[in-house]
Order: C-alpha cells, then structure tokens, then sequence
C-alpha cells in the first residue's frame, strides 16, 4: 500500500498519479456509506485523530471530523482560540503536547506555509495538510479532482481553468499539481496584481482576460478572494473585480455547453462568483464538499495502514 508508506500528506506535488487515483479510488465506496441510514463502520476503531486549526475553517475541519467519525476513529478537536496557544504556548511544545497523548494522526492548519512540514518533521504523528498558507491545499484538490472525474468520467487531456486569486490561492497550486499528473491544459486567470510570479514554471497557461480563458473551457474553477489576505490594495475595489473577473452566465456562454462550475467555498456572491451561477445546476459547490467527506474518510483509511481488498467491509 503505497500511502502506508508514507508518513505524511503534505501536498499533491509529492504524490504520484498512481498515488492520487488510489486515493480517488477508495473514496467512491467511501461515499456510499455516507449514504447509508447507519454511516458508521468500525475500520478506524482504536485509531485516535486531532484536528489543530490556527486558522478559520468550516468545511475541511468538520469533513475531517466527521469522516474520523464514520470510520469509528476517536475525534478530537483543538480550537487554538481556546487553547494554551493564547497563552503563549509555541508550535512545537503544541504538537508535543498532543503527540504524548497518544494521537494516531493530526490534521493541521496553518497560516504559515510549511508550518505542517515542519511539525512533520518534528513529530512521529502521521500529518495531514488541512492548508498551510498560499503553499498547498492538498484534500481540496483531490476532493475536486474527485468531482471532475466523477461527473467527466476522466481527468485525462480536460481544459481547466482556475479563475482569481492566484497570488494567495494554495488551492490553485495543489490543483495544478494535481491536475498536470493527468495531462490537463491548466489555464490561470485574474488581475496582474494577483497572478504568482512563479506560476508560469508550473507549466499553466496564463490569462489577464476571463473571457479568453474561457474560451472551450470543461470545467472553470472559481477561487475566493481572499479579503484577509490583502493587506496591499491589489485591485481598486471589488465592484471592479466583479466587472472584469466574476464568472457569471453570460461569461460562461464561452465555454463548453456541459461546462462544470466548481468553487472550494466560502464564496463572496457577487464579487468572484454571480448567485445565479452558484446555485445553478452547472454548479458543483455542494456535491464538492460532500466529496469532501469521502476524499477524508479514504486518506484516513489509507494512512491508517488500510487496503484496497479491505475497503468498506
Ligand atoms: N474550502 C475550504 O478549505 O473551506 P474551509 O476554509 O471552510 O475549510
């Protein structure tokens, strides 16, 4: 089993495509407990998780915990604006503290980027990334690569285009180390001011106009602006924003007629994305995070030693 392995899941530019379909894999049967009446099944019992966010989060923390709860792992949460943190207490003797109580696997995030790197190396606890800083983002971009493929059938050879807040977005570049392991064109899109200077060595196409980016697109996936991170005046104002960059129907027309809408959420309605659009059936906000919980409940399993012969007995 190839991610028993592994110690840690830090980022989607250090596993390999095999890697990643495994994981894809085994969230399909993933997803049809979540189904069921009775979602409980006892693969992860005995098995103990922490989740440590030192950032705001609603869907990955909750997935996580709820996936850790389906496979009977024991869940807890550590809320750093109710911990020792506020007092002072550092990373490191953080991560200690939870590592001599007995926990299996720590889901962490960070504002920092390399933060979970650095407790990985730093703890014998299997790390997962939950996001650290702009650098990765890695269960948000197998949760849409999960999205695409399920509603495409393939990821292979699709045009995608990742529309925004490329600059801040650690969403964008674990989805473009995911989706370039499949061959996809990846096109980037959004104002100069928030386009990365380094993104073009991904090996991304990048746009400065929407409309051209759209153009023939298969599936367009829209970044938040990440208003707690411009600090700088990037762009004059969001009205501004939302007339050259929110995807809406009319923009939309360019793509192609079965175009998929994703959106890792929270959104900003009306500035990256229009309501109409949100809640239109090209849109996939919603079966993302519950693809979500399923990409969780798989890499929980996989890490804990799981296989595929095993899978949802
Ligand atoms: N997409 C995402 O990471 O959302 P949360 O910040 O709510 O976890």
């Amino acid at each position: 089993m190839i991610l028993a392995q592994k110690k840690d899941l830090l980022g989607l530019k250090d596993l390999s495509k095999e890697e990643i379909e495994l994981i894809l894999e085994t969230a399909a049967p993933m997803k049809d407990i979540i189904k069921r009446d009775i979602k409980k099944v006892p693969t992860l019992r005995g098995k103990a998780l922490a989740t440590v966010f030192y950032e705001p989060s609603t869907r990955t923390r909750t997935s996580f915990e709820i996936a850790g709860k389906y496979l009977s792992a024991d869940v807890v949460n550590l809320t750093v604006e109710n911990s020792s943190v506020k007092k002072g207490e550092s990373l490191r003797d953080t991560i200690k503290t939870i590592e001599v109580m007995g926990f299996d696997i720590m889901v962490m995030r960070h504002s920092m980027s390399g933060a979970p790197h650095y407790v990985a190396r730093n703890t014998d606890i299997r790390i997962i990334n939950a996001g650290d800083g702009s650098n990765e983002h890695p269960t948000q971009a197998l949760l849409d690569l999960y999205t695409i493929r399920e509603k495409k059938g393939t990821l292979e050879g699709l045009t995608v285009v990742i529309v925004g807040d490329i600059l801040h977005s650690r969403v964008v570049r674990s989805n473009i180390y995911g989706l370039s392991k499949f061959g996809c064109e990846i096109r980037v899109v959004g104002p100069s001011t928030l386009m990365a200077p380094e993104i073009d060595k991904l090996g991304v196409k990048c746009f400065y106009n929407l409309e051209k980016a759209l153009e023939g697109a298969d599936v367009v996936n829209i970044l938040r602006i990440q208003k707690e991170r411009q600090h700088s005046g990037l762009f004059p104002t969001l009205d501004e924003y939302a007339n050259l960059y929110m995807v809406n129907g009319e923009k939309l027309k360019r793509a192609r007629e079965d175009v998929l809408v994703l959106h890792p959420g929270p959104m900003n309605r009306g500035v990256e994305i229009s309501s109409e659009l949100a809640d239109g059936t090209q849109a996939l906000i919603n079966e993302q995070v519950t693809n979500g919980v399923a990409i969780r409940m798989a890499l929980l399993f996989l890490m804990a030693g799981g296989t595929r012969d095993e899978i949802a007995n």
